[in-house]
């Protein structure tokens, strides 16, 4: 059957991965979360304190870029790819509030996107790939055959937050997970390299009202039918 690449762009929280990881599985394709790859280049940047609160070393981190290796490696038990950077599993830190805090900083970087586009690039370079992000439709394969943008209300994607992280034990506000949220949204899609915004040709979809079993099979149908034109 002929192999296709999906797209997925949208703002944070959409349940962007749930969706994609869900398609990956029943098309048996890849699944790349390319947010998982800028969050594992924050990780770094805090731990060697590049960024913090005050200040952004942006030089430092430039040229530190070489010295990061990013791999993702498949679960068995979860049914998804870990993030590993340096050898180490990072899949749960990345996704502490704090890394969430800096990561759009991070992500503006243009050297910090061009290295990482490239890497996804040829992560894709045989299709059958799905991958999600800000932007998978508009850089790193403008040319996918389906390109999806996902959207709902801030209120909505940070409660859905809120509930996750709480899920796995830490002690969050609701009011600061809404306020993280908000932030992102500014930064990534008023950044200058590679803004978040609709990719020309790709599907709008808002599941602020939608569920996830409506989500899956309506994101289903299309790719089947872009696989099957
Ligand atoms: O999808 P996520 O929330 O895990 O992404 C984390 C951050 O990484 C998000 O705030 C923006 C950035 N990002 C990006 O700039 N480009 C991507 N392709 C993926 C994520």
């Amino acid at each position: 059957m002929k192999k296709i690449t999906i797209a997925i762009d949208g703002f944070s929280s959409t349940g962007k991965s749930t969706i994609a990881k869900q398609l990956a599985k029943e098309l048996e394709y890849i699944y790349v979360d390319t947010g998982a790859m800028y969050r594992a280049v924050t990780l770094y940047a805090l731990r060697k304190k590049y960024i913090d609160a005050d200040n952004f070393s942006i030089n430092d981190l430039v040229s530190d870029l070489d010295n990061i290796n990013l791999k993702f490696h498949y679960n068995e038990a979860l049914g998804f790819a870990e993030m590993y950077l340096n050898g180490e599993n990072v899949e749960k830190e990345i996704r502490t509030l704090r890394v969430s805090d800096f990561v759009s900083k991070v992500a503006a970087v243009p050297e910090v996107r061009y290295q990482l586009v490239k890497q996804q690039q040829k992560m894709g370079e045989d299709k059958g790939i799905v991958m999600d992000g800000r932007d998978i439709g508009t850089v790193v394969f403008p040319d996918a055959e389906l390109k999806l943008f996902m959207t709902a209300s801030p209120e909505k994607r940070a409660i859905r937050r809120y509930k996750e992280l709480i899920e796995k034990g830490d002690d969050v506000k609701y009011e600061d997970v809404l306020r993280n949220v908000q932030n992102r949204d500014y930064i990534d899609s008023h950044r200058e390299d590679s803004p978040l915004r609709q990719a020309e040709g790709a599907i709008a979809i808002d599941n602020s009202d939608m569920g996830l079993k409506e989500q899956f099979e309506r994101i289903l149908n299309l790719a089947n039918r872009t696989i099957n034109a």
